[in-house]
């Protein structure tokens, strides 16, 4: 932050670095150094976790094939958006959301004191059987045409974004999913060797444990 505010270290216009190292509160004072650079992690840390969602991804490619033709063809549009919708819901990455009860509260016949700690099961919501029908199977279809409950699809944390705190990334996630998937389907041909690709619900966040490998990568674009 200090070498991009006195002009020593380059930062292109309009990167995350350069915003943030030059932004200026109301009364024009610039961020403390460290508060910038907290900031700067904040946007670089969950974009970095989104390659475990671009994992599970490459996995849901490998485990369904038959949508490797239909999403080339579909270059990135509704299709790809059915797809990476399916792969956050079907796939274990965050599990819970945890937070502390700051005033007591009662709740479909539960009591919620002040203090206690509470785990909200953003896997388990994902595959309720009341909320999606046949949820261990992998079902693109499910988002065709319809927007996600805010309620029941809960990859990134529950309820609205405007009156929670609801992930503010999951539009960029969505985004830079489809990417991957349109360059995994359509500018690259590749195999992917023997391996294990179990994941276990154990391992938080959850990774087949060997990764994704894959070998003899060409170029097809
Ligand atoms: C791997 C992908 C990601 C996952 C699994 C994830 C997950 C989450 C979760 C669980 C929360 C807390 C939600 C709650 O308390 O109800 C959250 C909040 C947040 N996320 Fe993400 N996130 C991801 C990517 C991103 C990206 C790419 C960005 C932006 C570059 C981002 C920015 C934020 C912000 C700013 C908040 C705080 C929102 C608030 O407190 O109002 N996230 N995320």
């Amino acid at each position: 932050m200090e070498r991009v505010r006195i002009g020593t270290a380059a930062a292109p216009n309009g990167s995350a670095l350069r915003i943030i190292a030059e932004h200026r509160d109301a009364r024009g004072r610039l961020l403390p150094r460290r508060i910038a650079a907290v900031e700067l992690l904040n946007i670089l840390r969950p974009t970095v976790a989104v390659d475990r969602f671009i994992v599970f991804a490459a996995l849901a490619l490998h485990d369904h094939p038959h949508w490797r033709e239909r999403l080339r063809e579909d270059g990135g549009g509704e299709l790809t958006e059915t797809f990476v919708q399916e792969v956050r819901r079907y796939y274990p990455f965050f599990p819970v959301a945890v937070a502390r009860v700051r005033r007591a509260f009662d709740w479909q016949g539960h009591h919620f004191p002040q203090g206690r700690r509470v785990l909200l099961d953003l896997y388990g919501t994902n595959h309720h059987p009341e909320l999606w029908p046949q949820p261990e199977r992998f079902l693109p279809e499910r988002f065709a045409g319809r927007t996600p409950d805010p309620y029941a699809f809960v990859p990134q944390g529950g309820g609205e974004h405007l009156a929670g705190h609801r992930c503010a990334g999951e539009w960029i996630t969505i985004e830079l999913m489809k990417r991957a998937v349109t360059n995994l389907t359509s500018t690259m041909a590749y195999q992917v060797p023997p391996q294990n690709l179990a994941v276990s619900l154990r391992r938080m966040p959850a990774l087949p444990p060997s990764g994704f490998v894959i070998d003899q990568v060409r170029s097809t674009a």
